[in-house]
Formats: structure tokens, C-alpha cells, sequence
């Protein structure tokens, strides 16, 4: 009887074992399960972040540059140049208007040193081909594809300080747009000395700008509005 018992006994812990083991497996692979959970759950939030990462680096990459248009604007917008000498205001007031309305620069010519008796000296330095000293207002002139030059008339001439500014700088290639101020005089004697000083510009057809009503007309038909 006591055999019994044992036998029963042991075969009872033996079977509870077997419960708690089988209990043990079940439990570690729940954790297991919860584990793989978990690595999923850190592999996506890091795929998640190499995406963000990734359209960041998209969305803050550098924008393509516009150097090319950018310069190509600024030397449309700034290459005509006005270039003037005038003694009494009448001609600058001219070139004024003419760089409004096409947004040109304005360079103004003066002679270095001033007339001591203008009406002898500034007529015999026209007459025997002088080229007095000047000063300009703009270091060159090599940027500028289309240069006004305006001056009054001084005995049916340009002044002397004209033919300086047409020697000493190099309009080759370049478009000249004589335009002049006087008393009554036409441009039409005083433009010689552009063909003459400078045979490889094209010299545009001038002005006689006493009426500053023609001003406008004469730039919309030379096609230089802004
Ligand atoms: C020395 C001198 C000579 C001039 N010779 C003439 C001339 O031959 N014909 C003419 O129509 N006006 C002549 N004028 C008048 C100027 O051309 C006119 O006043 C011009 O608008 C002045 O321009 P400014 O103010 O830009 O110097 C002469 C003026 C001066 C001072």
C-alpha cells in the first residue's frame, strides 16, 4: 500500500513537472515573440528616420544658381553709357533724360584744365586738331556696348575735348549715338569727327536736342526705351 502511494506520488510531480516545463517554453516564447515585436518596431522607427534624413537632405540641397542669368541681366541693364561734355548745363540736362529713359550710365567728359580765353583758344584747338587733356567720370568704357556722346556746338564743330574722348578710348565693335545741344545749328556738320576718329564703331543717326520733346520719339525709334 505504501508502494502505492509512492509510485502515485512520484508519477504526480512527475506529471507537475511536465505542466510547469511545458508552462516554462510557453512563457520564453511569448518573450521571444515580444522580442522580434520589439526589434521590428526599432527597425522601422529607423528606416522611418533614414527617410526623414533623406528627404531633408533633398528638401536643404543648395538651389541650382542663377549666376549666368543674373550677369546676363546686369549687362543688359547697364550697357549703354552716356557720355557728355557740356560748358553752360544745356547738354548734361539732355544726357540726363536720355540715361532716364534708357537706363543707361552717365559719364561726364570735362577738359583737365579750364579755357583761359574760350573763344580763341577752344575755336583754334578745333581748327588745328588739338586734343586738349580731359577728365571722365567713368574709369572705361569697355563694358559698354552702346555710348551716346553729346557736346554743344561750338562753331558748327564739336568741341575739342570730343575728339580726345574718341581717340583715347576703343569703340571698336561698338554703336556711337551722337546727340548735340546749340544755338540754332544742326548736328549734320559736326559728325564728321566720328567716322574720321573712329572707322570701326557703326555711328547711330543723332540728334540736334534743343527741343527736349524729341528726345523720347528719338530713343523709342532707335529702340532703347527701358
Ligand atoms: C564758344 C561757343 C561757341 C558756340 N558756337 C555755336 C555755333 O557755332 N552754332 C550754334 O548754333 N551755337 C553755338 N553756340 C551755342 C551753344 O551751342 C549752345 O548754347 C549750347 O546749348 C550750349 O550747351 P552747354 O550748355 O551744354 O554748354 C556756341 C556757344 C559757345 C560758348
Amino acid at each position: 500500500m505504501k508502494i502505492r502511494k509512492s509510485i502515485l506520488l512520484l508519477t504526480l510531480m512527475l506529471a507537475l513537472s511536465f505542466v510547469l516545463a511545458a508552462c516554462g517554453n510557453s512563457n520564453s516564447s511569448a518573450e521571444t515573440a515580444s522580442a522580434a515585436d520589439e526589434t521590428e518596431t526599432v527597425t522601422e522607427a529607423l528606416q522611418t528616420e533614414e527617410t526623414a534624413e533623406d528627404v531633408s537632405e533633398e528638401t536643404t540641397e543648395e538651389p541650382e544658381t542663377t549666376e549666368t542669368e543674373s550677369a546676363e541681366t546686369d549687362a543688359d541693364g547697364g550697357n549703354v553709357l552716356v557720355a557728355y561734355f557740356s560748358y553752360t548745363g544745356n547738354t548734361k540736362e539732355v544726357a540726363q533724360i536720355i540715361a532716364e529713359y534708357t537706363g543707361g550710365d552717365l559719364a561726364e567728359i570735362q577738359r583737365a584744365e579750364e579755357y583761359g580765353d574760350l573763344q580763341e583758344e577752344a575755336e583754334a584747338e578745333i581748327l588745328d586738331g588739338v586734343h586738349p587733356e580731359i577728365t571722365v567720370s567713368v574709369d572705361s568704357i569697355e563694358g559698354y556696348d552702346t555710348i551716346f556722346v553729346g557736346y554743344p556746338i561750338w562753331w558748327d564743330e564739336a568741341p575739342a575735348m570730343i575728339a580726345t574722348f574718341l581717340t583715347e578710348n576703343d569703340f571698336s565693335g561698338k554703336t556711337i549715338i551722337p546727340f548735340c545741344t546749340s544755338a540754332s545749328d544742326d548736328i549734320g556738320n559736326s559728325l564728321h569727327i566720328f567716322s574720321e576718329l573712329c572707322p570701326d564703331a557703326e555711328i547711330a543717326e543723332g540728334l540736334t536736342a534743343n527741343d527736349l520733346n524729341d528726345i523720347e520719339p528719338w530713343i523709342q525709334g532707335l529702340g532703347l526705351m527701358e
